[in-house]
């Protein structure tokens, strides 16, 4: 019996992939089928498929070509599958011409003439439309923004805004991007949908007025001060049938992701603490570090210390204590915020001017997750034991700083793909800003 092995992620079924599954099938008897999961896909740097992998293995299946369906989610595992299913030849689209010749130190490889003007990408992009994103406030945020968006093939930054000209014109000629000074009405008629990055205390206003604009809107936390207000736009942008997304970066990334569901999975069995800690040494001259009233520790980066706390305990808290000290300038320099949980508690620290070992330790009754400082751009975790020498260690795939991963959440809301909003869902984002709002009255500025 001649076993005949391919591989790929067939996303959006088309001709091409059903003429190369039909012939691979020709070259044997048994035909065997490699999927790609989401997670290899991404490390791969395809951020944008559209159907789930159950789609993609279903839609595989009804060819009725194949034998046998694998998944794929790791590379070399090519090698290790061709020795266990003793496969005699592996065979792909002639796309691949010459790059899977190592593999012929273990079976025939075979590349097929490839299905011209098809494919998974042509077919996302005649469904996609490119989403125009205007960026509001051009500081330190926006040219990462900007950056990391050309990752993201469904987007693109069309302009800026900022009220102040002579900011906004050295932007302009930095970044080569047109940036609107006078008149915000007419910025918002170039794009499709905004990126609030403005100073903390400008963003509620603007996400309002894009919105009322038709405009989809991801905004830079905090997004609002109470928990009302962050509410209402919630309400607002659903009423209006547009996407609204809170920017707290971790939150999308595949390796946050992969540290909670292990978290949730039983591994360090009930969950009774989850400690987070982001700490920062700012330049004493920057607005977080000089802006009494809307900079300070907490409301640069609370947000990401809650956001493992809500993630793994939920926004149902019995109990919330909020303790902060002052720096000479007036912000808070170090906040503690701790939750009560039935039967968990939760604690997230944050410093600007106070520096701390950023870590985040999530106790179990069976053992403890630890990520080490930047967790907040999970790269790896260790889950470990009562026995010191059992160390379960992950990685995960993490590119550039990291920003395009939520980018491409916000374009896979637009557009309709991606699935629904657990990653941070409004409930989360609101319960967050219900601890804004009791810090903000604590500090006497509400
Ligand atoms: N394939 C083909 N003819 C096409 C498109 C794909 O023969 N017009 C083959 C590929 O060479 C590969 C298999 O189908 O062997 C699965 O390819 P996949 O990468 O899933 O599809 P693409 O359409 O190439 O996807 P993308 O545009 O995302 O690269």
């Amino acid at each position: 019996m001649v076993k005949v092995i391919t591989y790929g992620s067939f996303d959006l079924f088309h001709e091409g992939h059903y003429r190369l599954l039909k012939r691979a099938k020709a070259l044997g008897d048994y035909l065997i089928v490699g999927v790609t999961t989401e997670h290899y896909d991404e490390s791969r740097g395809k951020l944008n498929l559209m159907d789930p992998i159950m789609t993609r293995i279903e839609n595989v299946r009804a060819t009725g070509f194949a034998d046998e369906i694998i998944v794929e989610d790791h590379d070399g595992q090519k090698i290790d599958d061709i020795q266990r299913y003793n496969v005699d030849i592996f065979t792909v689209g002639s796309d691949w011409k010459g790059y899977f010749d190592y593999l012929n130190a273990y079976c025939k490889v075979i590349y097929l003439e490839r299905t011209p003007n098809v494919s998974s990408t042509l077919r996302r992009n005649s469904l996609i439309r490119i989403t125009k994103i205007g960026i509001i406030g051009t500081g330190r945020i926006a040219p990462r923004f900007l950056d990391e968006s050309k990752y993201v093939s469904s987007v693109v930054v069309s302009c800026a805004y900022n009220p102040d000209k002579a900011d906004g014109r050295r932007f302009q000629d930095r970044f080569q991007i047109r940036v609107y000074s006078d008149s915000f009405v007419e910025f918002l008629e170039q794009v499709d949908a905004v990126y609030v990055a403005s100073p903390n205390e400008t963003h509620a206003g603007y996400v309002w007025k894009a919105l009322e604009a038709g405009k989809h809107v991801l905004c830079e936390k905090p997004m609002t001060f109470t928990c009302n207000e962050t509410r209402e736009l919630y309400d607002y942008a659903n009423s209006k049938g547009k996407v609204l997304m809170e920017g707290i970066r971790t939150a999308y990334l595949p390796g946050f992701q992969q540290l909670i569901n292990v978290a949730r999975s039983g591994v360090i069995g009930e969950i009774r603490d989850v400690e987070a800690c982001f700490s920062r040494l700012a330049d004493p001259s920057s607005r977080e570090m000089t802006d009494a009233k809307y900079g300070g520790a907490f409301l640069e980066y609370g947000s990401y210390s809650l956001l493992p706390v809500f993630k793994l305990l939920g926004i149902h808290y019995q109990d919330v204590r909020i303790d902060f000290i002052t720096s000479a300038s007036g912000i808070d320099a170090y906040t503690k915020i701790l939750l009560r949980y039935e039967t968990a508690l939760g604690s997230s620290k944050s410093g600007a001017g106070v520096k701390s070992e950023g870590q985040l330790i999530v106790a179990g009754t069976n053992g403890y997750i630890l990520a080490q400082s930047p967790w907040w751009l999970t790269r790896a975790f260790d889950v470990r034991y009562e026995d010191p020498n059992r160390i379960d260690h992950y990685e995960s795939n993490f590119k550039g700083d990291g920003f395009r991963y939520e980018i491409n959440e916000f374009a896979g809301k637009i557009n309709g793909y991606g699935g629904a909003s657990y990653k941070l869902t409004p409930e989360e984002s609101i319960a967050m800003a219900d601890i804004v709002e009791r810090f903000m009255k604590k500090r006497g500025i509400l």
